[in-house]
């Protein structure tokens, strides 16, 4: 079984091999990616290509990652084994019109813009062209984010595959349902900078007892990650481990008693409810 699963996987990269990626509209996730897929060593930089808009944002992107850049997509997109569309929902009609025609079933198109989905792509670029949605999160590119993969109606198993092979190096990765998309969003790409409004607090915080800011700031940060890695390694209840935390009588159940007046849970679960619910909206503007 194990042989079996083995050979098929190679087969799978031999078949649907990553010769180049084309990584249309490097923005701040397609930089994320650029960064995480290079210091992984996934591919080298002379199979990159990037475009963006502006030439100024192209002179960026090259100088930083030394990749090939054009403002022309549909130049990009030849002799690209993945094309991966980073682009705002709003710019996908005009993207997608501009490449149409000039894909082939031989060719994996990814798309990690928030709520386009793979039926919209599908039937701009014309015939069977296998796509698969990503969501990803920005620390993509420190190698520690969280992507979730949905495929559409013409991506196969070897496409999948594939798309893991591109997003496993960059942290986490997860394959749902298509339907589970705008959720994702909500939670996991925004997830980042609602975690980084609770440091910056918790290192005010800190900073309002003494500490010197630089040192609050650390605090609260490898603190976080280091509740985070518990949470992830034990596969304990976060509940349990807070528990854990909270002596009784002691000073962290008052820091508690702090947070449940102040709303915390709340506010972080509406928080996420509204950005799904934007993310389902981001295509219509
Ligand atoms: N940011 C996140 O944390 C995150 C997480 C998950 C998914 N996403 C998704 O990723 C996508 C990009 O988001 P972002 O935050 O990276 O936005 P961004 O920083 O604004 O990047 C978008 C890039 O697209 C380029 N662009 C615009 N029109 C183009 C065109 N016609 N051809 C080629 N490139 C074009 C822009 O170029 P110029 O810079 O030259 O204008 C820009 O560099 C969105 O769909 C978003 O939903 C973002």
């Amino acid at each position: 079984m194990l042989d079996y699963a083995v050979s098929w996987r190679g087969r799978c990269m031999k078949q649907k091999g990553i010769r180049k990626i084309a990584v249309l509209g490097a923005g701040k996730i397609g930089e994320s990616l650029i960064g995480g897929l290079i210091d992984a060593g996934l591919v080298a930089r002379d199979q990159v290509v990037a475009t963006a808009r502006h030439q100024e944002r192209l002179d960026m992107v090259s100088s930083r990652f030394r990749v090939a850049t054009t403002l022309d997509n549909a130049q990009a997109v030849r002799g690209a084994s993945v094309v991966i569309l980073a682009v705002k929902p709003q710019a996908m009609e005009e993207v997608l019109a501009g490449i149409r025609g000039r894909m082939t079933r031989q060719q994996l198109v990814m798309s990690v813009a928030a709520s386009v989905d793979t039926a919209f792509i599908e039937k701009r670029l014309g015939p069977r062209v296998p796509v698969v949605r990503a969501m990803p999160n920005t620390p993509c590119l420190v190698r520690q984010g969280m992507t979730v993969l949905a495929r559409g109606r013409f991506a196969d198993a070897q496409d999948l595959e594939v798309a893991r092979r591109i997003f496993e190096p960059l942290g986490r990765c997860l394959i749902l349902e298509e339907r589970h998309m705008d959720a994702v969003t909500g939670l996991s790409a925004s997830g980042p900078a609602y975690i980084y409004v609770v440091i910056e607090s918790l290192a005010e915080g800190g900073v309002k007892v003494g500490l010197p800011r630089d040192v609050a700031t650390t605090l609260a940060a490898q603190m976080v990650l280091g509740s985070a890695t518990m949470v992830l390694q034990s596969g304990e209840h976060p509940a349990k481990l807070k528990d854990v935390v909270t002596t009784p009588a002691g000073c962290t159940i008052d820091g508690l008693l702090e947070l449940e007046e102040g709303g915390l849970r709340v506010t972080l679960i509406k928080a996420v409810v509204r950005a799904t619910r934007r993310a389902a909206e981001l295509i219509r503007g």
